[in-house]
């Protein structure tokens, strides 16, 4: 049954294409080309989280990451998270700045996703405004009740920040293929170096997987693939704050949370893709999309996006 569930998600595999709206919203001139730092800013307090999951501190629920993500109006900011559903509570996102720490509360809205299957966690998309004069870098949650950051407070990278919007972003990769969650002694070397190398053959640039636990020799084979830059592998130690079910249904399963967070990681995956690939492929590692009468992903693709202009996932 899981399986069953499992596959019909991923039938509907989806290819989402990124129409990536590189907008050059900055006024040209300003700090022309010095590229912005990554490194956290000395103003701001020093917690940089930098593991793909962060407990929210007095809360149960967790954080993945933190992405730009202007696409509507007065919503700059997603932070992708698991949240406790019993324990949702109203929340503050507060900004550190290229030059300073903002001291202002910023109101956040709470999506939670309505995939739950039952479970008591789900996966959460929280978005927040950037305040004004805020070159934003890193971002936090702090529960309404708290007033005050502490120095302790964990703080979020902000990914996918425009840069200066002069030259045209050139996208790194054509295809990426998302592989949700490797868990148990998964062992299937075979099959992984195969399908690896056939996504290959058909044009995928990036295999992004992630990882809560599989079998040395798996982990040997994809060791060596992510040496060469080909796959890019994602730390997914969810059983390490959560009961992961092996299952898809509460009720039937048990356990804190559908799947090892499947739809957690997809949706970060989608995010994490966005500004760099231009299809994205959620699929299974037993499964391959193949072209018939093309001689690979993008031929096909540039055919469905004749015969379907306005169309963005397939
Ligand atoms: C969590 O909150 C407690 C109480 O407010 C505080 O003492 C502690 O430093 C915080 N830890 C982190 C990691 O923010
Ligand atoms: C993407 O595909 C086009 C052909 O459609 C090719 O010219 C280009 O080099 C590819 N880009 C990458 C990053 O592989
Ligand atoms: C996958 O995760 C396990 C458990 O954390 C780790 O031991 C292993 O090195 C990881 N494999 C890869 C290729 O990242």
């Amino acid at each position: 049954m899981a399986i069953q569930q499992f596959k019909f998600f991923c039938l509907i595999t989806s290819i989402v294409i990124y129409i990536i709206i590189i907008t050059t919203l900055r006024a040209p001139g300003i700090n022309k080309s010095v590229p912005k730092p990554w490194g956290p800013p000395r103003i701001c307090p020093v917690h940089f989280s930098e593991q793909t999951i962060t407990p929210l501190n007095n809360t149960k629920h967790l954080l993945v990451s933190a992405y730009m993500d202007q696409r509507v109006n007065g919503l700059d900011i997603r932070i992708i998270g698991i949240f406790r559903r019993d324990s949702i509570q109203p929340l503050h996102c507060f900004f550190c700045c290229v030059d300073h720490l903002s001291r202002t509360r910023i109101p956040a809205t709470i999506l939670q996703h309505s995939d739950n299957f039952g479970f008591p966690f789900v996966t959460t998309d929280v978005m927040c405004q950037i305040p004004q004069n805020c070159k934003a870098t890193h971002v936090t949650l702090l529960p309404q009740s708290e007033k005050v950051i502490s120095p302790e407070q964990i703080w979020l990278p902000i990914r996918n920040q425009k840069t200066n919007g002069k030259e045209k972003r050139k996208l790194q990769f054509n295809f990426t293929v998302c592989i949700s969650n490797l868990f148990g002694d998964y062992n299937n070397v075979l099959q992984f170096a195969q399908t690896l190398e056939m996504y290959r053959l058909l044009g995928v640039d990036r295999v992004v997987i992630y990882n809560t636990s599989c079998s040395p020799d798996l982990s040997r084979l994809l060791q060596s693939y992510s040496q060469e830059g080909f796959v890019e592998m994602v730390p997914w130690p969810i059983d390490q704050h959560l009961n992961p079910s092996r299952g898809w249904l509460h009720s039937k399963h048990g356990g804190d949370l559908h799947y090892f967070g499947q739809l957690t990681t997809l949706n970060e995956c989608i995010y994490r893709s966005m500004d760099r690939s231009r299809y994205v492929l959620l699929n299974d590692i037993d499964e391959i999309i193949m072209p018939y009468q093309h001689n690979g992903l993008m031929p096909l693709m540039n055919m469905l996006k004749q015969q379907h202009p306005n169309v963005g996932c397939f």
